[in-house]
């Protein structure tokens, strides 16, 4: 398939989705949250009671869960049983869970085949923290976004979140599988003080260049 894939990798509430989201509609492309299907099996675990520390329990759940990918108004869902947690991954329980399943190797498998799966829905803005590495290493669009460690927490707390962004990009970052690392060939962003609309744009902009080169 010639579908496009842009490659959005960054650490922990460094403006990954509000500007994936934002390039995806510049560029009329679909926009796919890959935390989201971590976060949506971590919180299909803790509503299972699965031992989250159990990495043969979690695989098993990931290997036998009902899953399947839908594409609504320009963005993928990943469903459970025909249902979108939408609300549910945001929650603080889940955010603590999902640093477990995301370590699990055979969790990381289904996750990176599904979501290359995902370009049979058209050209993609995929964000997470693999992508460039490993999900789509093939791409020429790879970005690696972040921002200071102080801006990162007013951001989630003006989200209403708290949580320890610091400990989650550590556990990340020191996982065996996939760990969260800049790729190869990857531009880093640092969007510290920027805008959403000025770090999509500056993206864009770099996306047309090496289109034309
Ligand atoms: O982007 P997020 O905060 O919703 O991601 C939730 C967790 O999922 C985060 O701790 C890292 C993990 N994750 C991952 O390991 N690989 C991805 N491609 C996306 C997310």
């Amino acid at each position: 398939m010639n579908n496009t894939v842009i490659a959005i990798d960054g650490t922990s509430a460094s403006g990954k989705s509000t500007t994936s989201k934002c390039i995806a509609r510049k560029l009329g492309y679909i926009y796919v949250d890959t935390g989201a299907m971590y976060r949506t099996l971590a919180w299909y675990c803790l509503k299972r009671h699965v031992d989250l520390h159990d990495d043969k329990a979690v695989a098993t759940a990931c290997q036998k869960w009902k899953a399947k990918l839908v594409c609504v108004d320009n963005q993928v869902r990943l469903l459970v049983d025909d249902y979108y947690p939408e609300k549910e991954i945001r929650s603080s329980e889940t955010s603590a869970a999902v640093v477990f399943v995301a370590a699990v190797p055979k969790v990381r498998a289904w996750m990176m085949k599904t979501q290359r799966d995902c370009i049979k829905f058209g050209n993609l803005v995929m964000e997470g923290r693999d992508i460039g590495t490993n999900v789509f290493p093939e791409t020429d669009f790879k970005f690696f976004l972040d921002a200071s460690l102080a801006e990162r927490h007013q951001r989630r707390a003006a989200e209403g979140v708290s949580e320890n962004i610091a400990e989650r990009d550590r556990r990340d970052s020191q996982r065996a599988t996939s760990p969260l690392m800049i790729a190869l060939g990857a531009l880093v962003v640092n969007n510290s003080g920027k805008s959403i609309e000025d770090t999509a744009d500056f993206i864009v902009a770099e996306i047309e260049k090496r289109r034309r080169k």
